[in-house]
């Protein structure tokens, strides 16, 4: 039997080649992956070809602020592969999984009946509106949905970030622009990220797990942040 010992990023078990999180519901798999018991805690396999947190993390990702506690708002959840991992990680925070189509979240559903700090809204993530009733600030955005306006999308719920907050963007360069080269896209994102003021800690390439897709890891930037923009206003009329 192999070892699972912390990975070095929080939250995160590794065997030395399969990434772990501790099962919320022992006894539960989620997508067919594999619960391994070690010394009475059940861990379940984290699977990098399913879930593109999982590869940027094995591609050397160093941010990864969830905690027991944090708050995500996830959009284009799905059936909750992913969403699952970081339920088992924000075990007593909450994880607003946000999906538009109703058949992946029929079972989005179900498995929020068995976790409890899993809520599903069924709603479009271009329109905030929608769900900002129900969700607050959050610790964490993350956001993999397979759009042309991704980016838009993305920028449009960088409101419900708190201050200190991170946001992760998976990008999926051919459905942004199929003739360009992956490259290409992946410059332009990150440079329309930064124009509009988001900073960017960190990006990476999630090949060989997910091709012609890039992970950006980006921090609000004063440029963002409501109060500050409301205080250089007043800067700037001096
Ligand atoms: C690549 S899949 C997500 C996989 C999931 N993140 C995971 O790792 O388990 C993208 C999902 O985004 C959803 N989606 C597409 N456009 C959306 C929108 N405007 N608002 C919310 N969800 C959307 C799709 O229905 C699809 O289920």
């Amino acid at each position: 039997m192999e070892k699972i010992v912390p990975h070095e990023l929080p939250n995160v078990y590794t065997d030395g080649r399969t990434l772990y999180t501790e099962n919320l519901v022992p006894g539960q798999s989620v997508y067919g992956e594999k619960l391994v018991p070690h010394f009475g805690v059940e861990y379940r396999a984290w699977n990098p070809k399913r879930s593109k947190l999982a590869a940027l993390i094995l591609k050397g990702c160093r941010t990864f602020p969830f905690e027991k506690n944090s708050t995500v708002l996830y959009l284009g959840a799905a059936t909750g592969t992913t969403a699952s991992h970081v339920s088992d990680i924000v075990a007593e925070g909450m994880v607003y999984c946000v999906e538009l189509s109703p058949l992946p979240f029929r079972k989005l559903v179900s498995l929020c009946e068995i976790r409890f700090d899993m809520m599903p809204l069924l709603a479009d993530a271009n329109n905030p509106e929608g769900y900002e009733q129900l969700v607050g600030k959050v610790d964490v955005l993350y956001q993999d949905i397979a759009q042309r306006n991704q980016v838009e999308i993305f920028l449009k719920n960088l409101k419900f970030l708190k201050e200190k907050g991170v946001a992760y963007l998976m990008v999926k360069a051919r459905s942004i622009d199929v003739s360009k080269d992956p490259e290409e896209v992946y410059d332009s994102v990150k440079l329309e990220l930064v124009e509009a003021g988001l900073k960017v800690i960190e990006s990476s390439d999630l090949a060989p797990y997910e091709k012609d897709h890039m992970a950006v890891v980006g921090i609000l930037s004063s440029k963002l942040l409501p109060s500050r923009k409301n205080q250089n206003r007043k800067k700037n009329l001096g």
